[in-house]
């Protein structure tokens, strides 16, 4: 289907929910990888918000993509513990090794760079999650690692 008709379906099974915004994103998310921007006049018009209010509560949320992700998808925790461990730096190494910053996709879309908050493993910060795997104790040889291993 197209995105118009299954925002619209999915809106449909939201009809008269108290607080559907996020459940909505949340399953526009799951349906297409990303929330499309096509899907957000629709889902404006549906909850009588303005287009900037939904952006801005998707935004707000660091869970929604604005753009299809690649291959893979690195996520690094970017709260206070792992920052305290090191994180910035990790983060900063990622990037460079990359060539990306955050929410983006290498060229080749292989990788995406996603930032996230806690992963509950704080005590062996600094903190990723690869392709849903987490891994604790990121330091720049191991983001190198990580890296080398997403083919
Ligand atoms: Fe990074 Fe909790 S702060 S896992």
């Amino acid at each position: 289907a197209d995105i118009t008709t299954r925002v619209e379906e999915i809106l449909n099974t939201h009809k008269g929910m108290e607080g559907s915004l996020l459940p909505i994103l949340h399953a526009i998310q799951a349906e297409f990888g990303y929330v499309p921007q096509a899907a957000l006049p629709i889902i404006a018009q549906d909850l009588s918000l303005s287009k900037a209010e939904v952006h801005g509560v998707m935004s707000f949320y660091h869970d929604f993509r604005e753009h299809p992700a690649g291959k893979h998808v690195l996520k690094l925790c970017r709260a206070e513990s792992c920052q305290s461990m090191g994180a910035d730096r990790v983060a900063a190494h990622a990037q460079k090794a990359l060539g990306i910053e955050w929410h983006e996709t290498t060229k080749d879309g292989n990788v995406t760079l996603e930032p996230i908050f806690c992963l509950g493993l704080c005590a062996c910060g600094p903190a990723a999650i690869v392709d849903g795997k987490l891994v604790g104790r990121v330091d720049e040889a191991r983001i190198d690692a990580i890296i080398g291993g997403l083919k």
